[in-house]
């Protein structure tokens, strides 16, 4: 069962028409990196976004263009599996053998839960909602995953994730799951609205202005980084609390190339706030440029993606199957003859 080589797995939900850069310098290109000397599983979570009741529509639209962009970030499908949820019919199945080892009362402390119900009130809640973090567990343990890339805000979920291993094995025995490990993605995830830079960049938060999204007009992103709120004392130092904007730029400078933020503090003394937002401006461009023209390459041509999502839902399913039936197994469902 435990393979030598570590998995690691992940997921976005297809909940916009293009990723925003704190999604491609937080979790995208971490997830590159981890496909290195491990065996990497990504996949596009729509069975998670149907909480949100998307049109139907904009729903395939979504998944495809979602998957476009890790594959157009360096997502290699030779070596990694990438796959859509729902291809694989094991996440529902394990999903309902794992919400009845949930409690009501441990389901509902999720903060997640909390606040998204709150947003749409009880009438706008749906049953979904609740068993979300439900379903993430199944993501995981059916891979037998080790390691899961996430962000600080999906730390919960995982915790509950690892005591449902924990607990599964408790009661069925040792070695029934693999019990996962977070690897919270690094603070470049930290990545803050650019007009409002206390707040997360965020698609359902941000205004136009204030996010970079990957697939935007290359001309449209340098004008919002060219327009970010900055302070008025024009001294370029990092201290996100008194200046959180040019603070904000300095991050993103900083994992765009890599270097040390003292350093990009260094060469931009005594220069002016224009000056740091144009370099970067251009950096931003540079960077996201081939990003975008991959993924409307794979957007224009839907066969060819279908067909590399097809490919990895059979190995994702390869994998799947065995693990199901194991937990099948192991809770004692009469296993099918024939
Ligand atoms: N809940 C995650 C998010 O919103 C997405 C997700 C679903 C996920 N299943 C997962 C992430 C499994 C990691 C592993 O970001």
């Amino acid at each position: 069962m435990a393979s030598m080589t570590q998995r690691v797995f992940s997921a976005m939900q297809p909940t916009s028409d293009s990723l925003q850069l704190g999604n491609y310098l937080g979790a995208l290109l971490q997830w590159v990196e981890l496909q290195d000397g491990r065996e990497a599983i990504y996949s596009v979570v729509d069975l998670h976004s149907l909480t949100l009741a998307p049109d139907p529509a904009v729903l395939t639209r979504r998944t495809r263009v979602t998957a476009a962009q890790f594959l157009a970030a360096g997502v290699d499908p030779e070596r990694s599996v990438l796959f859509v949820q729902s291809h694989v019919h094991e996440h529902a199945e394990l999903a309902w053998i794992l919400s009845t080892f949930t409690g009501m009362g441990e389901a509902g402390r999720m903060t997640q839960f909390k606040d998204k119900s709150a947003q749409v009130g009880e009438s706008g809640t749906n049953v979904g909602l609740f068993t979300y973090p439900v379903l993430m567990a199944a993501d995981i343990l059916l891979y037998d995953t080790n390691l899961v890339p996430v962000g600080e805000d999906q730390r919960q979920h995982l915790e509950l994730s690892r005591d449902l291993a924990q607990r599964l094995n408790a009661r069925l025995g040792e070695g029934t799951v693999v019990v996962p490990e977070p690897y919270i993605t690094k603070d470049t995830g930290k990545i803050y609205d650019l007009q409002e830079p206390t707040k997360k960049m965020s698609k359902s938060f941000s205004s136009p202005r204030g996010i970079i999204e990957i697939l935007e007009d290359p001309k449209v992103v340098a004008k919002n980084i060219k327009s970010a709120a900055t302070d008025s004392d024009a001294v370029i130092a990092f201290d996100p609390e008194n200046k959180a904007g040019v603070s904000n730029l300095l991050t993103i400078y900083s994992a765009l190339t890599g270097r040390a933020i003292p350093d990009i503090v260094a060469e931009y003394e005594g220069k002016m706030y224009g000056h740091l937002k144009g370099d970067l401006a251009e950096l931003v461009v540079e960077a996201l440029t081939p990003v975008r023209e991959r993924t409307l390459d794979w957007v224009e041509s839907p066969d060819r993606l279908d067909a590399v999502l097809a490919e990895g839902a059979a190995k994702a399913s390869a994998i799947a199957k065995v693990t199901l039936g194991r937990i099948y197994d192991s809770v004692g469902l009469l296993p099918k003859r024939g």
